[in-house]
């Protein structure tokens, strides 16, 4: 089955690029730049890699992003994620960005949308990876400074394909962000949002019926409200789901006690996403493996999970059958 894991293409839905940036990566980037980390070796990275919640790791995640400052520092990041791609059999990937972390400390927006989407164009050129890209919010911040964030994607509009939310979850609703996710929409753009990682289903419900989101990042709380479950199952909303990412932030105590397997059987549209991997100790296939292993998912869930994926990505309908196809492919 591990074998059939690897061999299958996938789409990878829920992933921060800055949670893709590997210590060895950070101590170049630091010492080239100039820039203070509190780490003096890949070791002492490691080490301080042991998260309690979610604001445990965010508190390291936003430290780490302080090496990047160029265009060349975005685009190394992104293309050593497209080298994971190409290693884990991702052909299609929607990469978050998080814009307010780096406008913050005088990083222009243009300096890392660049890097980024060059990496990108290289990606499809040299491997024929696809991809898209999504500016979230900071939802620690206030709205205002969402819809500055807003106006500056706009400049960059052909090169996004959408908004989402994420950083702090408990105590910043989805409610604190309806305005600005209203003026998204009429602007075009697909909406997705953090909800129901840490916080109650009650996030859930807000990012459904207040910001009309298309996909839910995460969503593991769900399992909560039989009426949310029956909800989701009949509108075949999206969850992208982040198994190791759960484990790393104690949304679970162990892989047995992860939901994803239930969520699966129970009809909803679900994929397997890698969120933040040089954070939580693996890319793509490391969390299929690993959800494998510990809930005796059968090969027709996993092939469900991957289909799932191209299902729910931001691509025309044409893509998404022919990626379809592949996947069936390698099953003949
Ligand atoms: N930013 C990066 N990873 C995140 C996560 N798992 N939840 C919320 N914000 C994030
Ligand atoms: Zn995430």
């Amino acid at each position: 089955m591990i074998e059939l894991i690897k061999a299958l293409p996938k789409a990878e839905l829920h992933l921060h690029i800055e949670g893709s940036l590997e210590p060895e990566l950070m101590l170049r980037l630091a010492k080239k730049n100039n820039v203070d980390i509190p780490y003096k070796d890949i070791e002492a990275i490691r080490d301080a890699y042991n998260f309690t919640n979610l604001q445990s790791f965010l508190d390291i995640y936003y430290a780490g992003a302080k090496v990047l400052v160029t265009k060349e520092d975005f685009y190394d990041l992104t293309w050593e994620y497209i080298l994971k791609c190409v290693e884990d059999n991702v052909v299609h990937t929607e990469i978050f960005f998080d814009p307010q972390t780096h406008t913050q400390r005088g990083v222009p927006f243009e300096v890392v949308i660049t890097g980024i989407t060059q990496a990108l164009s290289a990606a499809k050129a040299r491997y024929g990876i696809t991809s898209a890209v999504i500016v979230c919010f900071l939802r620690h911040l206030s709205e205002q400074e969402a819809f500055e964030t807003l106006e500056q994607a706009l400049k960059f509009k052909q090169h996004i394909i959408g908004v989402g939310l994420d950083s702090a979850e408990l105590g910043n609703p989805p409610s604190k962000f309806k305005a600005v996710f209203k003026k998204a929409r009429e602007e075009g753009f697909k909406l997705v949002a953090h909800a129901g990682e840490e916080a109650d289903y009650s996030y859930i419900y807000e990012a459904l019926d207040l910001l009309d989101i298309d996909r839910i990042d995460h969503g593991v709380q769900s399992i909560n409200s039989d009426a949310l479950m029956q909800r989701l199952k009949e509108e075949q909303m999206p969850l992208t789901v982040c198994p190791n990412s759960n484990i790393e932030l104690k949304v679970f105590d162990s892989y047995e006690q992860h939901n994803i397997k239930q969520l699966l059987d129970f009809g909803l549209n679900v994929s397997v996403n890698s969120d933040d991997p040089a954070y939580f100790k693996g890319y793509i296939n490391q969390n299929f493996i690993n959800i494998y292993e510990h809930l005796t998912l059968s090969e027709a869930d996993i092939v469900t999970l991957i289909k799932n994926s191209f299902r729910s990505a931001f691509i025309d309908n044409d893509l998404k059958q022919q990626y379809l196809r592949q996947v069936d492919q390698v099953l003949l």
